[in-house]
């Protein structure tokens, strides 16, 4: 694999190989696993992260690697520095992967073809964000043995979301059954509004967190209709669970107690940010060679 840009171009055996790596080195707890070493990861957030930057940090260095990583706001490019000339000069000081989020699509895709270096796709506007798909379905392979044939609910802000966007192209890759939940201009496509429907129906509710800096606006019944609230995370059966890629807008889409309580998959899924990104990075240090 040369760069991870986005689910899409990913083929079922290639996201499965990357998730059943990804599980594989989760089980194994700690990594003693050298195969980057000589190589540089350069992290080139352009919109900020906690999560997704720090697990690829975490993730390079347990493999061996060393790390750059770049501040837009401590960078040159508060002089004017252009996009191009910025990443050309990260790629020349020496970062042999470059891991980028930007909020506008198709920049990491950019960023590959002007520097000619593998690249993952950290978060690109709307559009994907492939490594949070893969550390979710190494969570839910974790949980549930298999992914195939899970009732999955998406729930919430559909159309703003990167996560989204790459788990309806994964999880039905893997054989889940997808439903997308929310008010109708918060769905790509006319579909399910209504969260007490599916709610008992679902092995995870899987919620999305309403995304403002994108121009998300909630009408005041909002919570009332798409928070899962601890009466509707009492619906759910026995074995389901919940999940949300974080951050979360707290008493919003979620609960404090369901966000805390013990369906609750959330930490997992940021624990196993590591291990999905440790899988993706060694891919793509194997075509280095
Ligand atoms: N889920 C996710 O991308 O979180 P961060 O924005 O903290 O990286």
């Amino acid at each position: 694999m040369k760069s991870l840009l986005g689910i899409k171009g990913l083929g079922s055996d290639q996201l499965s190989d990357l998730i059943g790596l990804g599980v594989q080195i989760a089980q194994q707890g700690r990594s003693t696993d050298d195969s980057m070493r000589g190589l540089t990861v350069g992290t080139l957030f352009f919109e900020n992260s906690t999560r997704t930057r720090l697990s690829f940090e975490l993730a390079a260095q347990k493999l061996g690697a060393q790390t750059m990583t770049f501040v837009p706001e401590h960078s040159s490019m508060s002089k004017g520095e252009t996009l191009r000339d910025t990443v050309l000069t990260v790629a020349a000081i020496g970062a042999d992967i470059l891991i980028v989020r930007h909020r506008e699509e198709g920049v990491p895709g950019q960023v590959e073809e002007w520097t000619g270096r593998p690249v993952v796709n950290g978060g690109d506007g709307t559009n994907e964000h492939p490594t949070q798909a893969i550390a979710d379905c190494v969570t839910l392979v974790n949980r549930f043995g298999s992914i195939e044939g899970l009732n999955i609910a998406i729930v919430g802000d559909v159309v703003h979301s990167r996560v989204a966007g790459s788990l309806i192209q994964a999880l039905p890759m893997m054989g889940a059954e997808v439903t997308l939940v929310g008010p109708g201009e918060f769905l790509p496509q006319p579909g399910e509004t209504d969260l007490d429907a599916v709610v008992g129906k679902a092995d995870v509710v899987y919620l999305l967190r309403v995304q403002r800096e994108r121009g998300a606006d909630v009408d005041p019944d909002y919570t009332e209709r798409y928070q899962l609230t601890e009466a509707r995370a009492a619906r759910m059966h026995p074995e389901a669970v919940v999940m949300h890629p974080g951050p979360m807008n707290r008493g919003l889409e979620i609960a404090d107690q369901v966000a805390d309580g013990p369906r609750s998959l959330i930490l997992d899924q940021v624990a196993n940010g590591v291990p999905a990104r440790m899988a993706v990075l060694s891919r793509i240090a194997e075509g280095i060679g």
